[in-house]
């Protein structure tokens, strides 16, 4: 056992005890089947996730409504009975490992994988004009992410998480950059947030005491885009509303690849400093994540108070012995992420299943095989 004393200590998340700081943050890694199933593959690299020892497992991106809402045609399906038993396999899987488990719910907007994407305004997406949302629309939508959040609760998940992140339908709303709207919903920040609080209240109004978390864009790293000011702000409303958690994270996919970013994204904690500002705003947990990969700089990001827990993405996914490893003082055997590598990223945006080219060979091959 080492001296990391916060880390590995308790938190109590409104009526859930965490067992330590780490959660594992979101990563989509194009395990689920065609048409959003849940396959043997995602269940056996959930399991996985929830056997290293953290705390939290917060499932990737599920839809709310397929195919608008859909990044792609392997998005998990949270809308719709279909999917329901798997939904099941897959909260049981992540429990079963002593892990507690969490679906992510989302709306892409203008980045789904459509031919004819939705968005708050008209704004040009990779060469595409999406459609804007009239209310009745809206209205539409804030009904599904309330269907597909009664869903996760049914089907055994100890908590939702809504998806702001990443640039999909909520933060497009808060975004100044995206949302020229000349109706309630625009303009001011005031109206710009009231679309992601509308779909908070329903939601958390239809799901009673089960605890409904937030994936947060802080900054969208875009010259006319949403900045920490105002998504401070925004922080507090959430916070207001009462979720159960902030994660916070930055970029979208119109700015993950800049050069700029692309250095930045290479740092260790490169998404600290967002976190720490959101922290100071809001009464609730914070989460923050971007890699995050040694046990040193968990330890000290908790015991600074700059967040409440680590977010832990392809940093657990390269290892996930990363917790046990730290915890037991072996932290020199961690196989760590290559920041000067986007394998996963680039197989998952071509539609492919991902690895990661520094597992050994023989877990490399085997895992592999397990792909249709
Ligand atoms: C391939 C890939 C898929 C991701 N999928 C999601 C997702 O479904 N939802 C989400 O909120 N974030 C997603 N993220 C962001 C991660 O949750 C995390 O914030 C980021 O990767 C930084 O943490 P890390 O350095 O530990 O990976 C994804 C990131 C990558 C690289």
């Amino acid at each position: 056992m080492t001296g990391y004393s916060r880390l590995f200590s308790p938190l109590e998340v409104q009526e859930l005890t965490l067992k330590n700081r780490l959660t594992m943050a979101p990563l989509y890694l194009g395990y689920a089947g065609e048409g959003g199933k849940v396959t043997k593959l995602l269940l056996d690299y959930y399991r996985i996730m929830a056997q290293s020892g953290v705390a939290l497992v917060v499932v990737e991106n599920a839809t709310v409504d397929h195919p608008l809402g859909s990044g792609s045609n392997r998005t998990i399906r949270a809308d719709t009975d279909e999917n329901d038993k798997g939904l099941a396999l897959l909260a049981a899987a992540i429990k079963n490992e002593g892990a507690l488990a969490c679906l992510q719910i989302n709306h892409a907007g203008r980045f789904a994988g459509t031919e004819e994407p939705v968005a708050p305004s008209a704004v040009e997406t990779f060469g595409r004009l999406p459609r804007t949302l009239n209310k009745k629309k809206l209205n539409t939508i804030v009904d599904k992410f309330v269907n597909a959040a009664l869903r996760v609760k049914k089907a055994g998940f100890d908590m939702v998480e809504l998806h702001g992140g990443t640039g999909y339908l909520l933060a497009q709303f808060v975004s100044p950059w995206t949302n020229k709207r000349e109706d309630e919903y625009g303009g001011s920040l005031e109206n710009r947030q009231k679309f992601p609080l509308e779909v908070l209240r329903e939601v958390k109004s239809a799901v009673g005491d089960f605890p409904v978390g937030y994936r947060f864009l802080a900054d969208e790293w875009l010259p006319d885009g949403l900045k920490l000011g105002e998504s401070a702000q925004f922080a507090g409303a959430l916070a207001d509303g009462r979720v159960a958690y902030i994660s916070v994270m930055g970029g979208t996919y119109e700015s993950f690849f800049l050069p700029e970013v692309v250095e930045k994204s290479k740092n260790a904690g490169y998404m600290i400093d967002l976190a720490a500002a959101i922290k100071k705003e809001v009464n609730v947990p914070v989460i923050t994540a971007g890699r995050i990969d040694t046990g040193a700089l968990a330890e000290q990001v908790i015991g600074s108070g700059q967040a409440d827990l680590i977010g832990l993405a392809r940093v657990l996914w390269t290892d996930p012995e990363w917790p046990a490893k730290v915890k037991q003082g072996r932290e020199s055997e961690i196989l760590h992420c290559d920041p000067e590598c986007d394998t996963c990223m680039q197989l998952v945006m071509k539609g492919k299943p991902a690895f990661c080219v520094r597992w050994p060979h023989e877990k490399l091959h085997a895992w592999k095989d397990k792909f249709e």
